[in-house]
Order: C-alpha cells, then structure tokens, then sequence
C-alpha cells in the first residue's frame, strides 16, 4: 500500500481553510427538509440523530480559518460513516485515530489520509496492522514501554513520526484524561531524548481534557512543551495540541472558539518561531458537536411529571449523565413546536434500570405527553460513538436535515 504510507516532516504543510475535495459530491438518501420533515414522513418511535451537513462544514471554516495551524479530526468523538465521509468531503485530510476499526473505517472513506493513531497504549499487534498494513506513520507514546514495543514491532524507520504525550497538573475541563495518559514534564524530557535517538522523528502532543473552560491551560501547556523541547535539547517537528476545545450547552460558560486560537497562536509564535515545528490540533467534540440533534420520543407520561424517553443514558444520552452537560431541547407535537406553560420533569430512558435517568430536571411545556417528541440539540459528539445496546435499545439511525437544530 506504497500509496498510503505518509512520510512527516518533508515540508512545512501550508495552513489553508478547508476546501472541499475536488470531485467531493454526497450521495444517499434524499435530506429531509427540517425535524418537522422527518416527523411527517417517518413517524420515528425509534430515537434519529439528525445530521445537518452545514453545520458541520461550518464548524470547520470556524477551525480552518481560526486555529493558527494545521486541523486533524479526532475519529472517536463520532466515527458515523456519513460524518467522516462529510468531513473528507470539505477538505479533512487529517484523522487522529484510536482503534484499527477507526483506521479502517478512514482509509476506506478517505485512503490518501494522514492518520495519527494518538492512543498511547496499543497492542504489538495493533502496532504491527496500523504500520505495515494500513500505511501509519506517527504514533503517540506516553512511557518507555510503549516506545520499546514500536520499536520492537516496526524497527528504524525515519519516516515514523512519535508523539511524546504530557501532561500538566491543570484541571480545567469536564473531563480530564490527564488521570489515565500523559508522561510528567520530566519523564517527556526522556522520552523525547529516547525517540529521537531510535532515529524517529519527535514530536510533542497533549490534550487539556475535553470541554475545557480555560483558553490559558492550552498556554501553559505550549509553554511546558517549550521548556520539554529545550531541556531534552531536540527540536520537534509538530506540536500537537490535542482536542478540548468547549461547545456551549445550556449550562457551560465557555469562553468564545477565537480565544483559544489566540491563546494557542501567541504562545506558539512565543516560544517555537522560526524553528520548523507544525502546529496541529485534533479536536472532536467541538468540530462534529453542532452538527447533530437527536430526536427522541416520549414513550409515557406519568400524572408526577415523569417521563419515559426512547433513548437514555445507554444510549446517546451517557455525556448528559457522566459530566451532567445539559443539551438545548425543543419539543414537537405532529410537527409543530408544543409550547405553552412549562414544568419541570424527571426523564427516564427505556431501559429496565433506574440510574437510567438524566440528572437533572427537563423543563418542558406542561402539556407535554406521550407520542411527542423531544429534540436534543449539539448531540453530534461522544452520543452515538457511545451509545450501547442495552436492554435490546439502540440508536444509531442516522438521517441528514437541511435545516438543523441552530441556537
Ligand atoms: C488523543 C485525543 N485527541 C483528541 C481527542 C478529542 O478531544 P475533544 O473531543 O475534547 O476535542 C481525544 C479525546 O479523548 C483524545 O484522546
């Protein structure tokens, strides 16, 4: 697979918007107009995500013209095949993976992608398949066990690009992984001296966990990566600020996309211009987020203001229950929006179990009842990638809307 096989460091890339694929066209089924299209014409008792391409094309000119350097999209965040097709289509050309399924799943929606398999913990033979197999050249490394296992399983090879992951003692996102991955400042010091001496190219990567709050937390991790740089006494050739970047649901305060480009802008230009390091970021949840609602169905309504829902936290409802971020709702009737005066009501999913139930209250037009629908909004990332078949409920059926769920 000569023409997979990608080759890093070989010129600066050139920091362009987004441009769709020469070629790039959509096939399938025909878009419904709006929610109320898809009520009309599919009746759905079945939970629908409904994907809204604009949206998503949106989302990246926001990245493609705002992130001062390069755009990967983190696959894991919604791996929907509709998705990554569409993303390829406007011009992704970078993919941060997780799994093998993930890579396959991108080499057969975009073949000549770039594929960074930042897990930091693979397996020999997930190694071996992602190299010689499907052409991957830049793997993330967080201790020296993982550094010996590549290196074990695909030997010297200058070509292969290894991603050195910190991490910072900086809580300030919902979700912090820095408590499963990242090597200490020190140990990245040796990490990065270990990698470049096997002959690969060293790069930096961390991630400020994901809906993170603060635009300074990605400053103070650039800083670090510049003072790992120094100390280690290598140059890198990327820095890879990782995902995190916030979506604004009904309950977060988050500070506005154009902050953390510049927040990530001075601190790069501070402290790695002139040397010949990219700068990358690979963000999910804020990419693919807006571009998805999910639309439910009120199965039963109790006289105690208790719903029953379609879909719940096994389903694409998890984050509401994990990180208690709270999705913008609307609520159809036949088609039409139901107002009128609201209450608050506890929400059950489908399932037979009784933590499946949001933890907070719904507030919903009183007259809400069974047969009506509930739509989510900004439930296009980490829904249906962890929606599970629990209780024989599922909900991946995926359809595309002109006109999607706009805050
Ligand atoms: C290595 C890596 N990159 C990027 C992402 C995407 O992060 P987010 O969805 O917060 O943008 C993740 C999320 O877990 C990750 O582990």
């Amino acid at each position: 697979m000569a023409s997979q096989i990608e080759k890093f460091g070989d010129e600066k890339a050139k920091v362009l918007p987004f441009r769709p694929a020469a070629g790039g066209s959509r096939s399938g089924p025909r878009p419904y107009q709006d929610v109320a299209d898809i009520i009309y014409t599919l009746n759905p008792d079945f939970p629908v995500y409904c994907f809204n391409r604009r949206q998503l094309e949106l989302q990246m000119n926001r990245f493609g013209t705002g992130f001062p350097g390069e755009v990967a999209y983190a696959v894991k965040a919604n791996p929907t095949p509709l998705v990554i097709t569409a993303l390829a289509a406007h011009g992704m050309r970078i993919f941060d993976v997780a799994s093998l399924d993930e890579i396959e799943l991108v080499r057969d929606v975009a073949p000549q992608a770039t594929l960074l398999y930042d897990n930091p913990v693979k397996s020999r033979a997930e190694i071996g398949r992602a190299y010689a197999e499907f052409g991957v050249r830049s793997f993330a490394v967080d201790d020296e066990a993982e550094l010996h296992k590549i290196n074990a399983v695909i030997g010297a090879d200058a070509n292969v690009q290894i991603s050195v992951r910190f991490k910072l003692d900086v809580p300030s996102a919902v979700l912090d992984l820095g408590t499963k991955f990242g090597a200490t400042e020190r140990a990245a010091v040796q990490l990065l001296r270990k990698a470049a001496g096997m002959g690969y190219q060293p790069a930096l990567t961390f991630h400020p966990g994901s809906q993170c709050t603060s635009p300074a937390s990605y400053t103070r991790y650039i800083e670090a990566a510049a003072r790992i740089s120094a100390d280690a006494g290598i140059e890198i050739g990327m820095l890879n600020v990782g995902g995190g970047f916030p979506v604004p649901y009904a309950n977060a305060v988050t500070p506005a996309l154009a902050e953390y480009f510049r927040a990530v802008g001075q601190a790069f230009r501070r402290h790695f211009n002139g040397g010949r390091c990219r700068l990358l970021c690979e963000p999910g949840r804020a990419l693919v987020a807006p571009a998805v609602s999910l639309l439910c169905r009120v199965k039963h309504r109790r006289s105690d203001h208790t719903i029953f829902l379609n879909d719940g936290i096994y389903g694409g409802l998890l984050e509401q229950f994990m990180f208690k971020v709270e999705m913008p709702i609307r609520v159809y009737r036949d088609g039409f929006h139901l107002g009128g005066p609201s209450a608050d009501f506890s929400a059950f999913g489908p399932t037979c179990d009784s933590t499946d139930r949001l933890p907070f209250a719904l507030h919903l037009p009183d007259a809400i009842d069974e047969g009506d629908w509930i739509e989510f909004g900004l439930m296009g990332a980490y829904a249906s990638a962890t929606s599970t078949h629990f209780n024989g409920y599922s909900s991946e059926h995926y359809v595309e809307v002109l006109n999607g769920f706009q805050e």
